[in-house]
């Protein structure tokens, strides 16, 4: 079995109630059920989101939550409070959280793990910084948190992998598709090493992911859909990369 596409939006801190319209024109112009499409709008609109797309075929998610249940972690967000309200995949470990909030690899499994249990699948995130890559230790860092942050008992069903160069978000700077594939390999490795499922894992492509490169992104060996952040703001420039990844 191949493993599912996703087209996953991460809208950041961006957006307010106003910007929910961008999902009416998102479910008029994508609707195609060869790729999931998800959005993981800040933690306001979740539950507005959910309520906006009713039955139709976008997924919502979250872009952090805590390791545990329920307690005393002013201003944190469970895994089962992302579930109960609609949530069903959750970002973590972004390389904007592990630098603004010192998020580890622990830190990461452990959430992962949360996630799981509470039915979330978790989008778990890695990527190299430019320093590292110039000193020829991409490999070896992406396998380091690879490692580090996925949890006990993982499973396909509720794992994806990102993989996003620290220093390709936002930048409008790109791998080339030699570099994306050798870590998309390493990762696919990696993953069937350690689980039975490995192989069925989503692997996504994030940092600068445009309609322009969307196409030649998609077509990389072990790049199951993309993780997209500015250009997933605007119905218009998310539509033609969900329909690049459904064509794929
Ligand atoms: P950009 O698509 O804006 O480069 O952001 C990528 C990202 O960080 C998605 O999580």
């Amino acid at each position: 079995m191949e493993p599912r596409k996703l087209a996953a939006g991460n809208w950041k801190m961006n957006g307010d109630l106003a910007a929910l319209g961008q999902i009416d024109a998102l479910l008029a112009g994508a609707g195609d059920a060869a790729c999931d499409v998800l959005i993981c709008p800040p933690a306001t609109l979740i539950h507005p989101m959910v309520a906006r797309v009713g039955s139709a075929d976008l997924l919502v998610g979250g872009q952090d939550c805590h390791a545990k249940d329920a307690g005393a972690h002013t201003g944190d967000i469970s895994a089962r409070q992302l579930r109960d309200i609609g949530a069903s995949h959750v970002i973590l470990g972004h390389s904007e959280r592990r630098a603004d909030h010192g998020e580890t690899d622990a830190d990461v499994a452990a959430k992962a793990g949360a996630a799981q249990a509470a039915g979330l699948i978790a989008i778990i995130c890695v990527g190299e910084t430019e320093d590292q890559r110039d000193q020829g230790r991409t490999l070896e860092v992406i396998a380091e948190q690879l490692a580090g942050s996925l949890p006990q008992g993982a499973t396909a069903a509720y794992t994806v992998l990102a993989y996003e160069p620290v220093w390709a978000i936002g930048t409008g700077r790109t791998p080339t598709v030699a570099q994306i594939a050798e870590v998309h390999a390493l990762l696919r490795d990696k993953l069937t090493a350690r689980l039975d499922d490995g192989a069925q894992v989503t692997l996504l492509y994030g940092g600068s992911v445009k309609p322009a490169n969307a196409a030649e992104i998609f077509a990389i060996p072990n790049v199951d859909g993309a993780l997209v952040g500015g250009a997933s703001l605007k119905a218009e420039d998310f539509a033609p990369i969900i329909s690049a990844l459904a064509a794929a």
